[in-house]
C-alpha cells in the first residue's frame, strides 16, 4: 500500500485538465427538468415574490417557455397550476376537468412543442379550497377516495398527452391504482415517476405562495407526507411504488435528503431523480442577490452534488439559467 510521500493525492488536482480528466460525475443539460407554474389569471406573466425570478405564466406563455427549453436542449417540462380561488370546491372537482388549464396547457404546448417531455403532477392541492392534495372528512384526509380520484385525473391528463405522471400526493397505493387506470384507458406507454419519499417539509413554503395555496392550507400535511426523519420508510415508501408500477422515483426535497437519493439508488437501480424545491431556490436567489455566495457557483455545485449522490436528474427552477451555465462553460 502506497502511502505519503509516495503518494499525493494532489497530483491529480494540480491543473485544470489534470482535475477534469479524474472528474467522477457530470452535470449536463440532459439531467434538467423545468418546474414551470402555468396560471389560468388575465395576466400573462406574473412574478412570485417568494422566488425571484420565477413567473406564474399564461398557456401562452408556457408555449414560449418550451420552446425556451427545446433551445436549450432541456429534455422535459413539469407543469405545476395557479388554479383561480373560484374553480376550487372540497372536491378539487376542477382536477377531472378534461377542459381545465393543465390539459390545456399540455395540448398547446405538445402542438407546437412536441418532443419536449411533459410532467404533470398528480395531487388535488391545487384544486381543493383547503389546499390538501387529497379528499378531507371530519379532519382526516381520506386515503382511499382520493387514489379513485388521482387515478381518474392522470388518465384525464394522459388523455391529453401527458407523457409523465407525478403523483405527488402520498396516500398509500395510488400508484398501482393509477398504473391500472393507464392501461386500462390504453396508455401503456405513459410513464409513472413517483414522489416515492416525500418528506413534509418546510421547504415547500414559496413553491405554496407561486401555486396560491399557502393561505388557505388547514393545518399540515404530516399525516401524508413522510417525517424528515425517516430513512428506512423511504426505502419501503419506495419499494411499494416499485411493485405497483412505478418507472421512476424522485426524492423531494433535494440538498438535504442527499442520503436518501443515495438509498433509493443503491437499493432500486431505477431511475431516480430529485427536487430541488422552491424554498432550495429562494435560499439561493437570497444569498446571490445579497451577495453573500457567487450564485452561478453554487447553483452549479449544488446540481453536480445531485449527481454525485447518484441522481439521474434534478427538478430545478434554474434549469434555464443552467443550460445556459454549462453552455458557455462547454464553448
Ligand atoms: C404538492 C406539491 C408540493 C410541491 C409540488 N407539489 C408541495 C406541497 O405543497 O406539499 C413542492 C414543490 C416545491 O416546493 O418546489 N402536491
Amino acid at each position: 500500500m502506497s502511502i505519503y510521500p509516495q503518494l499525493r493525492l494532489r497530483r491529480t488536482r494540480k491543473t485544470q485538465w489534470r482535475r477534469r480528466l479524474v472528474r467522477e460525475t457530470r452535470l449536463s443539460v440532459d439531467d434538467l427538468i423545468w418546474p414551470l407554474i402555468i396560471s389560468d389569471s388575465t395576466k400573462s406573466r406574473e412574478a412570485v415574490p417568494s422566488m425571484p425570478g420565477v413567473e406564474r405564466l399564461s398557456i401562452a406563455q408556457c408555449v414560449k417557455a418550451a420552446q425556451k427549453a427545446k433551445d436549450l436542449g432541456i429534455p422535459a417540462l413539469a407543469l405545476f397550476p395557479n388554479i383561480s380561488d373560484k374553480f376550487k370546491d372540497a372536491a378539487g372537482a376542477e382536477a377531472l376537468n378534461p377542459d381545465g388549464l393543465v390539459p390545456q396547457a399540455i395540448k398547446a404546448i405538445k402542438a407546437s412543442v412536441p418532443d419536449v417531455g411533459i410532467i404533470v403532477d398528480v395531487a388535488l392541492d391545487p384544486y381543493t379550497n383547503h389546499g390538501h392534495d387529497g379528499l378531507l372528512k371530519d379532519g382526516e384526509i381520506l386515503n382511499d377516495a382520493s387514489v379513485e380520484i388521482l387515478a381518474e385525473c392522470a388518465v384525464m391528463l394522459a388523455d391529453a398527452g401527458a407523457d409523465i405522471v407525478a403523483p405527488s400526493d402520498m396516500m398509500d397505493g395510488r400508484v398501482g391504482a393509477i398504473r391500472s387506470s393507464l392501461e386500462e384507458g390504453g396508455h401503456k406507454d405513459t410513464l409513472i415517476l413517483s414522489y416515492a419519499a416525500k418528506y413534509a417539509s418546510g421547504f415547500y413554503g414559496p413553491y405554496r405562495d407561486a401555486i396560491g395555496t399557502a393561505t388557505s392550507l388547514s393545518g399540515d400535511k404530516r399525516s401524508y407526507q413522510m417525517d424528515p426523519g425517516n430513512r428506512d420508510e423511504a426505502l419501503r415508501e419506495a419499494g411499494l411504488d416499485v411493485e405497483e408500477g412505478a418507472d421512476m422515483l424522485m426524492v423531494k426535497p433535494g440538498l438535504p435528503y442527499l442520503d436518501i437519493i443515495r438509498d433509493l439508488k443503491q437499493a432500486f437501480q431505477m431511475p431516480t431523480f430529485a427536487f430541488q424545491v422552491s424554498g432550495e431556490y429562494a435560499m439561493i436567489k437570497a444569498a446571490g442577490a445579497n451577495g453573500w455566495l457567487d450564485e452561478d457557483r453554487v447553483k452549479l455545485e449544488s446540481l453536480q452534488c445531485f449527481k454525485r449522490a447518484g441522481a439521474d436528474g434534478v427538478l430545478t427552477y434554474f434549469a434555464p439559467e443552467i443550460a445556459q451555465l454549462l453552455a458557455a462553460q462547454n464553448r
